[in-house]
């Protein structure tokens, strides 16, 4: 039997045809005499009927069907008896009358039902990830990622790019994460490194004479895993030559706008622009969510003269106080007050100072430590009306905002500030070059080290480092970091001294990257781009939490892919052959039973 529609493609106007269909069973009702079938391929549902007199082998046959078996059927498309129509089907009006039935595959009693597995456990779920892919959910992420893709593709095709493969089997690209390696058969004790992003290739493919470059590219990277973070991801990878910081936002702004238009979702633009400095400030975050106010305050002013010494010590080590008014906040109650107070603590806060504004006086633990003069000065900044509460943070100028922008989030969510039908894009410029790792000691690069400094600050690079602003950028979309790119330095003594201010040796440089070092020196562009995360992209337009939702086959939060059971071990022959020896930690050594 050959098919001749799509269970979900019939409607009114086939009534009276003759058609051949298959996909799977979804669900089966046996009415005594009439057998009801629900059968499902990726196009919808139709509802099949069996009847004992017209066709007693068919009936008979479908007596034992369940759930998961695959079938062929041929009948006639009629209408459904009015009582018995669903209008939520779009096949809803139709009904066929099975003549025959042929049963291509029976099936196991699936672990969950396909129909909704959104309460099904997420291991269970990948572990049978083909099951789970014949349900709706993933039927139709699935299908999202697929346009959003083609549409990715017809813009940059449009636009002069062209699509360019980069290897997986590379050297190491440094984009922060640890690498995964692959050890080189022929050459005993080498490795290759799976690259993290094509960052130092795309950048080739410039000096290359290229100009416009694009690939849907698959990133690795060995990194502590998150709802929206995978070992493997895909970017959307763009490199362009000749362009400035503005040509490339321009066009990844329309980019992500035409992108989301495939999929029925409207992004404004222009993006509204921050800089790093004035996102830090306002919102505490890198990556602010623009989709509601409740901004941050610098109240440095309001206790410059304080008594309270929690505060007066942190101006005096040249800390911030900074603060946030929340309307109507003073509802709190005292426990949920104490909750906010833990959270800040747990982000990292000291404390958690806050205020509940009454008409005639701010009520707060601290509010015995304030004089007169400071409350009513609170009052003024914040713009304080009864009824709102007042949340203030002490610390150093990154923790305290940190800790604000948290907050603000959270308190978001609680008080439904956030409205979940709007799309709001931000580009963030003028980030800082190089951040302190407070841990390490070191000065790192805050992006990669390739990203050119802006010339206004070329004077400072071996001065004072940490001051330079860098031509980078990300794009943001309802507080989720989209993209991110930068202005990429091209010649070869600028990208020493980069080098020099993270204190990389020009050997260690020498030895990682001296083929770019080197092309630099053979007539490198002015180049720049962007790379999007694609997978996140697709999960917001989905509406999912997770991008393993968006991903057909995702790894969990422990790197592990429960469906082939990947990592797995390998017969010492095969580590023979690469040269390899195992050294593994204690407690694993007695487990270990390779070699069965
Ligand atoms: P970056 O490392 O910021 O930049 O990555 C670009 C974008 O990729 C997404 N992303 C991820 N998505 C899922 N899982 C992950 N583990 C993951 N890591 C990053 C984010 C991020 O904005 N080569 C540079 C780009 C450039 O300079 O052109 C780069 O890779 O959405
Ligand atoms: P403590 O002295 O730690 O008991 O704090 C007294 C009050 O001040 C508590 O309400 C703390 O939450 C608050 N507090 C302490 N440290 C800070 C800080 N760094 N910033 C804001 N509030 C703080």
């Amino acid at each position: 039997m050959t098919r001749t529609h799509a269970c979900g493609a019939l409607r009114g106007d086939h009534m009276g045809q003759t058609v051949t269909l298959a996909g799977w069973v979804a669900s089966t009702r046996d009415h005594g005499g009439l057998i009801f079938v629900d059968l499902r391929d990726r196009e919808g549902i139709a509802q099949i009927g069996f009847e004992p007199t017209a066709a007693p082998d068919a009936h008979a046959r479908a007596k034992g069907l369940r759930a998961e078996y695959v079938v062929a059927v041929t009948g006639e498309v009629t209408p459904r008896p009015p009582a018995s129509v669903n209008p939520n089907l779009p096949t809803g009006e139709v009904e066929i009358r099975a003549t025959q039935l042929e049963i291509l595959n029976p099936a196991k009693t699936p672990p969950f039902e396909i129909a909704d597995s959104s309460r099904v456990d997420e291991t269970l779920r990948l572990k049978y990830r083909y099951l789970d892919l014949r349900g709706p959910r993933m039927q139709r992420n699935l299908r999202v990622r697929h346009q959003m893709a083609q549409a990715t593709r017809e813009f940059l095709d449009r636009d002069g790019f062209i699509e360019i493969e980069t290897p997986l089997l590379m050297r190491a690209t440094p984009e922060g994460a640890r690498d995964y390696l692959v050890p080189a058969r022929t050459r005993p004790g080498s490795f290759y490194a799976l690259p993290q992003s094509p960052q130092l290739l795309k950048q080739l493919l410039m000096v290359g004479g290229i100009e416009r470059y694009y690939q849907m590219a698959r990133c690795l990277r060995d990194e502590d895993l998150r709802a929206d973070r995978q070992p493997e991801f895909t970017q959307i990878d763009i490199e362009m030559s000749f362009v400035q910081q503005d040509d490339v936002l321009d066009l990844s702004e329309a980019l992500t706008r035409h992108v989301f238009s495939k999929v029925d979702i409207d992004i404004p633009v222009p993006f509204a622009r921050l800089t790093y400095q004035e996102a830090m400030d306002t919102y505490g975050s890198d990556k602010p969510d623009t989709r509601f106010e409740l901004e941050l305050l610098k109240l440095d002013d309001v206790f410059g003269q304080t008594q309270f010494r929690v505060f007066s010590q942190v101006l005096t080590a040249k800390g911030t106080i900074r603060g946030m008014r929340l309307p109507g906040g003073s509802s709190l109650s005292r426990r949920e007050l104490d909750e906010l107070e833990s959270a800040a603590r747990q982000a990292g806060a000291k404390g958690l100072a806050w205020f509940q504004v009454n008409p005639d006086e701010l009520k707060s633990p601290i509010a015995k430590f304030l004089s007169a003069d400071e409350q009513a000065a609170l009052r003024t900044a914040t713009g304080a009306e009864p009824g709102d509460l007042l949340l203030l943070v002490a610390d150093k100028f990154p923790l305290a905002c940190e800790v604000l922008g948290r907050l603000r989030l959270d308190l978001a969510r609680r008080f439904q500030l956030i409205d979940e039908s709007k799309w709001h894009g931000l580009r963030v410029t003028d980030w800082p070059l190089f951040t302190y790792n407070d841990e390490e000691g070191r000065v790192e690069p805050m992006h990669h080290p390739f990203s050119s400094p802006n010339p206004e600050d070329l004077g400072m690079l071996d001065t004072d480092p940490l001051r330079v602003r860098g031509q980078v950028y990300d794009l943001v979309l309802n507080g989720a970091e989209i993209a991110s790119g930068s202005i990429r330095i091209h010649r070869r003594d600028i990208q020493e001294k980069v080098l020099a201010a993270i204190d990389m040796p020009a050997e260690e440089a020498n030895r990682r990257f001296g083929f770019l070092l080197e092309a630099f020196q053979y007539g490198a562009p002015p180049h720049g781009g962007i790379a999007f995360g694609f997978d996140r992209m697709v999960a917001m337009a989905c509406g999912e939490d997770s991008i393993r939702d968006v991903i057909a086959f995702p790894k969990t939060a422990a790197a592990v892919d429960p469906l082939t059971g990947a990592p797995a071990e390998v017969p010492p022959e095969v580590l023979d052959e690469l040269h390899l020896a195992l050294k593994l930690p204690p407690a694993q050594e007695k487990e270990d039973t390779r070699g069965g």
